[in-house]
């Protein structure tokens, strides 16, 4: 049998393998057009002793900066330039798992094959950095290109601070009970830097998703199916709302008033 740290039935294997079924997901969804989008999972706290053993597959790789709460963190991440539809079926080798060293600026990869990490890393290894600062529970990062809600972006009305996610919630209850703080915006830049690290960093102490403009969103979540979840919700409302406006009129949306009386209903936040 092929060596494969999916071999053995371990919870880090589940892990990566609901990586795999949402990698299906968003490839069925029509938001991941070749390589598009990523996916990082924090594995530390269910790393096994035999992939702890393991030898690196790689010389160290600088990750571009210092990221003090990831030393000797243990991610799996997409390979950069892999496509999710290949993942879906083969998750470790379209992408692999990398582990932190104790500078907390570089890493090296360690199994299974020395599949080179998403052109997102700094992004992704900055979110979770940010994560364990918090003392957050999430676990997971997804990145991908939903098409109606990166049309949305293309309105610069839309880019207006809680604009979006007042509208989307309006849509339909579930969105405002899904995605209860609702949706930042990071202004354009340049895809996989340090800039848009720190754009998306900036709104994560608000929001569980992020839309990065003219290019995709970004979820956190304790696990990815929860960050898929969401995109997903919101990704409905945005269908819901363009819907309305291709049958040649504007949707009322659920009044605020109905809004609040949900909100406390179901005590979401403010
Ligand atoms: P990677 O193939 O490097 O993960 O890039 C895909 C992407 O969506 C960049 O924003
Ligand atoms: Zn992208």
């Amino acid at each position: 049998m092929i060596q494969s740290i999916l071999n053995e039935k371990s919870l880090l294997a589940d892990r990566i393998l609901e990586v795999a079924e949402v990698a299906g997901y968003l490839w069925q969804k029509g938001w991941a057009e070749r390589n598009g989008g990523n996916i990082t999972i924090n594995l530390t706290e269910v790393v096994t002793d035999k992939v702890r053993s393991l030898s690196p597959l790689s010389e160290p790789i600088p990750i571009g900066r210092e990221l003090s709460n990831l030393k000797d963190c243990y991610f799996y991440c997409k390979g950069t330039n892999k496509r999710m539809r290949d993942l879906a079926r083969r998750p470790m080798d379209h992408g692999a798992v990398i582990r932190v060293l104790d500078d907390c600026s570089s890493y090296v990869i360690v199994a299974d094959n020395p599949v080179q990490p998403t052109s997102e890393i700094v992004p992704h290894l900055s979110i979770h950095n940010y994560l364990l600062g918090k003392g957050s529970s999430y676990r997971a990062v997804l990145h991908t290109h939903p098409i109606d809600l990166v049309a949305m972006t293309h309105n610069p009305a839309f880019l207006e601070k809680d604009r979006l996610t007042y509208l989307l919630w309006s849509m339909i209850p579930e969105t405002r009970a899904f995605c209860p703080r609702g949706l930042g915006i990071a202004p354009y830049a340049l895809p996989g830097s340090v800039e848009l690290a720190d754009k998306i960093l900036s709104e994560l102490d608000e929001y569980d998703v992020v839309i990065w403009e003219k290019h995709g969103v970004c979820a956190v979540a304790e696990n990815i199916l929860e960050a898929f979840d969401m995109v997903d919700t919101l990704s409905k409302s945005a269908q819901i709302y363009l819907t309305a406006k291709s049958m040649g009129f504007e949707p009322e949306g659920i009044s605020m008033e109905k809004m609040d009386e949900m909100r406390e209903a179901f005590h979401l936040p403010k």
